[in-house]
């Protein structure tokens, strides 16, 4: 993990925290600049490493050659104009820079500066010859910067580059993804989470949807360069850095998000559980019991949210993908349910993915697989951040294929 000299340098601390957690061993290479932030003392303490700068020091260990060649991925963060200047020009005038001229594994930056500074053309044309090169540049999240100013610039939440490392090392190939920018000029809209259906100002119908699928979907759009928006339906965590979150309550105001949103998007996935029942008539005011009777509520169908968007669709490129979480039926298997389901709502793809007995909901791993009209992939089992970027790729293909 290099760290370079950025007030930033403080939310690396947390981030080395994160990575050893998840049992990686981590060397920290601190800039001279980044150690007047944070001290070499803490970085050595915290990863239980010896800390180096510069080239000079254990020089019989060449470890300005062997940090680089062993690693399985670098992560610079913050990485702040100057090194990226130095990393793109190829400089290799302390240890952090030495290590990214040797590291033949991912290399993924995650910048952070002040607004100006990123968006100098000096900076930009340095991390578009970064990214041509391979190196996977996380886009910097919006916000307070260290001043007054707000603006892009801030590095992003440590748990957000926590799950960005963990990708990359769990597929390499993610980082490609990443630096190639694939789905650059892209607009896409990702719904998430499940629908509350309120019977009154207290209470309501709703599911176990965690929404992380829908997180981890908008998170590897935004890190492929696309234009994000994440339509969330009673998800309680910050949107992923870069993304554009619209929280929505019931189905029917989904389907409203949904509708207009869908109308500039190039690609639609609902990964949303929306209720498929809401009370004929929702109370204005709380239900109160009545001696010890029970409670019938009368339900009426709320509408299909993807067939809407399926039968409003009017650019033919536009690719719609739906999920569908499905429990095993004696006689019928997943996907003969799923491309029963696949046919009845019209879209190009359908995420398939078997629930029950404690399976998917709220787990950070999940097996999925994607049918088409022609064919179907998997079932892929995995992170849900590495399915999300396999659902990707099948709707770019999708796209690129009209
Ligand atoms: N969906 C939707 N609007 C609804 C219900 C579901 O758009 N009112 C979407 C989901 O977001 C998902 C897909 O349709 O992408 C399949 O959802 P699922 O609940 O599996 O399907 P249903 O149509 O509700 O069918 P079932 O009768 O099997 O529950």
């Amino acid at each position: 993990m290099g760290v370079a000299g950025g007030i930033a340098a403080y939310k690396a601390c947390e981030l080395l925290r994160r990575l050893l957690a998840e049992g990686h061993q981590v060397r920290v290479v601190p800039t001279a600049s980044a150690l007047t932030f944070v001290g070499e003392a803490t970085w050595a303490a915290l990863s239980g490493q010896p800390v180096h700068t510069e080239v000079w020091a254990d020089a019989h260990q060449v470890p300005h050659v062997q940090l680089g060649q062993q690693a399985d991925l670098v992560l610079v963060a913050p990485a702040t104009a100057d090194l990226i200047a130095r990393a793109a020009s190829g400089r290799a005038d302390d240890l952090l820079t030495n290590v990214l001229l040797t590291a033949r594994c991912p290399v993924v930056l995650a910048p952070a500066m002040h607004t100006e500074m990123w968006s100098h053309a000096a900076t930009r044309a340095n991390v578009a010859t970064l990214r041509e090169r391979g190196v996977l540049v996380v886009d910097p999240d919006s916000g307070r910067l260290t001043g007054a100013d707000s603006g892009p610039g801030r590095l992003p939440d440590p748990a957000e580059l926590a799950a960005v490392a963990a990708t990359v090392l769990d597929d390499p190939g993610i980082a490609v993804r990443g630096a190639t920018q694939d789905l650059a000029g892209l607009s896409v809209v990702v719904s998430a989470g499940g629908t509350r259906e309120h019977l009154d100002p207290v209470r309501f119908l709703g599911n176990s949807s965690s929404g992380l699928m829908g997180w981890a979907l908008a998170r590897a759009a935004r890190l492929r360069g696309a234009d994000v928006r994440l339509v969330a339906a009673n998800v309680d965590r910050p949107a992923p850095p870069g993304v554009t979150l619209q929280p929505v309550t019931s189905t029917t105001d989904l389907g409203a998000a949904m509708s207009v949103a869908a109308t500039t998007a190039d690609l639609v996935v609902m990964a949303a559980a929306p209720a498929d029942f809401t009370p004929a008539a929702a109370s204005d005011t709380k239900i109160k019991k009545s001696g010890t009777g029970g409670l019938q509520l009368d339900l009426v169908q709320t509408s299909d949210v993807l067939a809407g968007l399926v039968a409003a669709r009017t650019d033919p490129r536009q690719v719609l993908v739906g999920f569908a979480a499905e429990t095993p039926t004696p006689g019928t298997s997943l996907v003969e349910l799923g491309r029963a389901k696949l046919a009845r709502k019209g879209c190009d793809l359908l995420v398939l993915n078997e629930v029950g007995h404690g399976r998917v909901f709220g787990q950070s791993t999940s097996e999925i697989t994607v049918l088409s009209p022609s064919g179907a992939a998997g079932p892929v089992t995995g992170t849900k951040d590495r399915l999300a970027h396999l659902i990707w790729d099948a709707a770019l293909a999708e796209r690129l294929a009209r």
